[in-house]
């Protein structure tokens, strides 16, 4: 999604920059550019529809010398208006003096420039954003009354009154070398640095040269000067608390790996076994819970999309199939019907705790009081907005498709479930450190998953490689598997992958199933799925079966000697996600797609 890095430094603004954006790109973009603060008090702009890189050949028009260390950027994922150089921030208003970087999206942009457009304000983009440079534009011009125009953070401050929506905003102004950056629901970080000062919507930007940074609250503006003025309302205001950078610059590299999602691929048995380390110790005494300081509640209500939605359904299962207690989930996006029990537990599950859809739906349903945020990023608006927080502790992940941070989710979220189910008396000690071991035997599975589906899954890649679309089935605890294998091809491959609870392939989609047809089976040991797999095959589909020894993928269970159903059933064959991830990327490796940035998508869903 979109991206915001700016600085003020004594060095090369280009170099900050350009570098930094290069570090937004696993999330994202379809254009980006920069404005530089030229030595004249004018601003550098160049922008692109292609990638970071190609915005250094366009800044050499100008002269080394003339460009300062002062300058704003951004990456374009675009929503409003088509992806075109004058579409790509930073904006401009009408006489150049100002530039603005934006997320988020501004809802009344359209009465706005009705508005500054009668007033003569000329427009050169299709963009939202655009109207926030013309408002502060506006906000500057000197008092009819003194003669005197406002600073920029006062007209800054001025300016978004009129602003309804979500906003990360850096504004620039060149003729004075000022900066403000404000935020509203749309995260942005300041650093001062021994480089200067660095602003960024994600710390991955500059973690190179922060160690730490303030992460802005709805409504501050700050003032990036000689010391950093925050205000809120046009009023002083303190800094937040600093936060320590846990980002190390260090993820970035590739080492062996041919890219970004094989590498989280093999972190996850790691991922799951440091969790496991960091909690263990305290989920069957019950404490682990007790420290959210959640009261109690007698339902769960699981909130979210896409892949955090499918860990957040199996967590939630595991609430009811271990304590008896019932669940349901909300799609966030669909969540304005959503009629929330008050007695529920509402799990807000998100990776980067940026997603729109899921800040929105919290408003919507009204939470508050039992709101639990079950994100990757403790620092983020959702962790900000929840009563409590749980890090997943899954570590930085750059592909685009969710993978460690899916484990992650479910074994931590896992693991409080015990620990609340402890504490609230619902589940014994005794019976919560069987399940602990159970969870302790997670990594060595993951490990042996990862093992197999590196040995049989390319030769499956290569066959099913012109298959036009697959079917992926699962009962039980199986199916939300099924979905989180269907989610990951479609996302990697842009083949059509569609996932059904086995029993329902007769009521329609066996209708699909043709000479060929691929259909992955999550065989987590349910009988039933026999017959199933039989109707499959009777008309031609191409069963790849996942499941125990003797399976066309064996990845599941094996020499640990798991009885399949059973044990497993809490939270479902968790190492059956390796070999769909494995397969989604090895198909998508052959038929030549950006494996870590899939078209179209981006990894922190700042839009709703
Ligand atoms: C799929 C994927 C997405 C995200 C979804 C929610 O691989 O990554 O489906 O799971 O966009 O994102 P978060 O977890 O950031 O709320």
């Amino acid at each position: 999604m979109c991206g915001i890095v700016a600085c003020r430094t004594d060095g090369i603004a280009a170099d900050y920059l350009l570098n930094a954006l290069s570090r937004l790109e696993y999330r994202g973009y379809d254009s980006a550019g920069v404005a530089i603060r030229t030595t004249a008090g004018t601003a550098a702009t160049v922008k692109s529809v292609n990638r970071v890189a190609s915005l250094a050949p366009l800044l050499v028009q100008f002269p080394p010398a003339e460009l300062t260390g002062t300058g704003i950027g951004h990456t374009r994922w675009a929503t409003h208006g088509a992806v075109t150089p004058g579409n790509a921030h930073p904006h401009a208003d009408c006489s150049g003096r100002l530039s603005i970087v934006h997320n988020g999206i501004i809802e009344n942009a359209d009465v706005l420039r009705g508005r500054l457009t009668a007033a003569g304000h000329r427009f050169s983009s299709d963009v939202d954003s655009e109207v926030v440079a013309h408002l502060v534009e506006d906000a500057m011009a000197p008092s009819a009354a003194t003669g005197e125009a406002p600073g920029l953070a006062a007209a800054v401050s001025t300016a978004i009154t009129a602003l309804e929506g979500s906003w990360a905003l850096v504004v620039l102004d060149s003729q004075t070398g000022g900066m403000v950056a404000t935020a509203h629901r749309s995260p942005l970080l300041v650093a001062r640095t021994t480089h200067g000062d660095l602003v960024s919507s994600d710390i991955a930007a500059i973690a190179e040269w922060a160690d730490d940074y303030w992460a802005l609250r709805n409504g501050d503006v700050v003032e990036i000067a000689e010391t950093l003025g925050w205000t809120r309302a046009g009023e002083p205001t303190s800094a937040p608390r600093p936060i320590r950078k846990t980002w190390s610059s260090a993820v970035h590299e590739l080492e062996h790996h041919a890219d970004y999602m094989d590498r989280e691929i093999d972190e996850q048995p790691e991922v799951a076994a440091r969790i496991l380390d960091g909690l263990g110790s305290r989920i069957a005494d019950g404490s682990l819970w007790r420290d959210t300081g959640i009261g109690a509640f007698s339902r769960v209500t699981v909130l979210g999309c896409g892949t955090s939605l499918n860990a957040g359904r199996i967590i939630a299962s595991a609430f009811s199939r271990l304590g008896g207690l019932p669940h349901d989930y909300v799609v966030a996006s669909e969540a304005s019907t959503a009629v929330l029990d008050p007695k529920a537990l509402v799990l807000a599950i998100s990776q980067s705790g940026e997603t729109a859809d899921v800040l929105r739906a919290i408003d919507e349903m009204g939470i508050s009081g039992n709101l639990v945020a079950l994100t990757n990023n403790p620092h983020s608006t959702l962790a900000r907005q929840a009563d409590s927080v749980i890090n997943c502790f899954a570590g930085p992940e750059i592909g685009v498709a969710a993978t460690k941070t899916f484990v992650a989710q479910i074994v931590t979220g896992v693991a409080y479930a015990l620990s609340a189910l402890v504490d609230s008396g619902r589940m014994t000690r005794r019976d919560a450190q069987r399940q602990v071991a159970d969870l302790g035997r997670i990594p060595d599975l993951l490990a042996q998953a990862i093992a197999v589906s590196r040995d049989v899954i390319p030769a499956i890649a290569a066959e099913v490689r012109e298959a036009s679309g697959f079917v992926f089935l699962g009962r039980g605890s199986g199916v939300v598997y099924a979905a989180e294998g269907a989610l990951k091809l479609k996302e990697l491959t842009y083949r059509w992958a569609e996932h059904y609870p086995a029993g329902e392939l007769k009521h329609g989609p066996l209708a699909l199933i043709e000479e060929g047809t691929p259909v992955v089976v999550i065989d987590n040991g349910d009988p039933r799925l026999a017959s199933n797999i039989a109707e499959v095959s009777a008309r031609g589909g191409n069963v790849l079966r996942i499941g125990g020894p003797g399976s066309r993928i064996p990845a599941l269970g094996l020499s640990l000697g798991t009885p399949l159903l059973g044990a497993m059933e809490q939270w479902g064959p968790l190492e059956s996600v390796v070999p769909v991830q494995v397969l989604a990327r090895e198909l998508a490796v052959l038929l030549g797609r950006d494996v870590d940035k899939p078209r179209n998508l981006a990894k922190s869903v700042t839009v709703d």
